[in-house]
């Protein structure tokens, strides 16, 4: 009898894989920028700057130099000052707050994400689907989105705990949500760079970690701390390594 129940788990770890794979992005190599020389970036908007990732593109993004324009819903919540920092009040999920605040940027950096896991959600495909409608509207090209492990090409690698328990009892809502956001970026005709670290951590950036397309393991669960993710990122503004590709990141 446990021996049937361990296989039926084992079965529903592995169909939800599948789907996370199908529904995911699943780009297979970086294409370069068909572009030429491109302007600098100097101008950058944050989605979900109130957040773990979301503070640490803020305050990275501010010591190199950006004009930092911080998307959130509760500006109490930031708790920081800089004269080259702006705050925007505003939810994603409302497309004129979202078009607003787009308007005129060079680049955005999404870190959105919530804590809702057993509620049905779509916060994350649709306001990613709002930003991406602005950065169109309004000739924003670079976007870089953080996802996740797990989703699209790098089904599975994740590690097995996740694979078969947390992403299937704990995350199957949330994962179904951001595997949709994920092809909404990848479907765009943006300038877009898919991030996605293992699990993350409040740790000390430690400046080195793994990153690309191999990045992960089928047996064990990848760490990387959100300060690294948050350099990563800011890294992948002015690089084109990565440009139409989902890099993962791990330490
Ligand atoms: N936790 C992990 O181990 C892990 C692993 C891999 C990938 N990820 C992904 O990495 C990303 C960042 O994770 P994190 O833990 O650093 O972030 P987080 O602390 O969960 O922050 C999420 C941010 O999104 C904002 N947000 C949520 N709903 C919003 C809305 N309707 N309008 C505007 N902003 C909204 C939140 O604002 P409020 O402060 O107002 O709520 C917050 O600033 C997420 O996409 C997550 O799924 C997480």
């Amino acid at each position: 009898m446990i021996r049937l129940l361990l296989l039926l788990f084992a079965g529903y770890g592995v169909v939800m894989s599948a789907i996370f794979a199908r529904r995911g992005a699943r780009p297979t190599a970086a294409s370069p920028s068909d572009r030429g020389a491109r302007a600098p970036i100097r101008k950058i908007l944050i989605i979900g700057a109130t957040g773990g990732t979301g503070r640490e593109l803020v305050k990275q993004g501010l010591a190199q130099g950006y004009e930092v324009a911080a998307f959130v819903r509760d500006p109490a919540k930031l708790q920081t000052t800089h004269p080259q920092l702006q705050i925007v009040r505003g939810d994603v999920l409302d497309d004129a707050a979202v078009e607003a605040a787009v308007r005129g940027q060079d680049a955005v950096l999404s870190s959105l994400g919530h804590r809702r896991l057993f509620v049905p959600s779509r916060t994350q495909s649709e306001g990613t689907r709002n930003v991406i409608r602005a950065m169109e509207t309004h000739g924003v090209r670079r976007f870089i989105c953080e996802t996740a492990l797990g989703l699209g090409s790098s089904a599975g690698k994740l590690g097995l705990f996740a694979t078969f328990f947390f992403l299937p009892v704990v995350l199957p809502i949330y994962f179904w949500d951001k595997s949709r956001q994920e092809k909404l970026v990848a479907e765009s005709r943006l300038d877009w760079v898919l991030v996605r670290p293992g699990v993350l951590t409040n740790e000390a950036p430690r400046g080195t970690y793994c990153h690309g397309h191999d990045v992960g393991s089928y047996i064990s669960t990848g760490r990387v701390s959100r300060a690294d993710v948050a350099d990563f990122m800011l890294r992948q503004l002015n690089e084109d390594t990565y440009l139409h590709a989902a890099p993962g990141i791990v330490w």
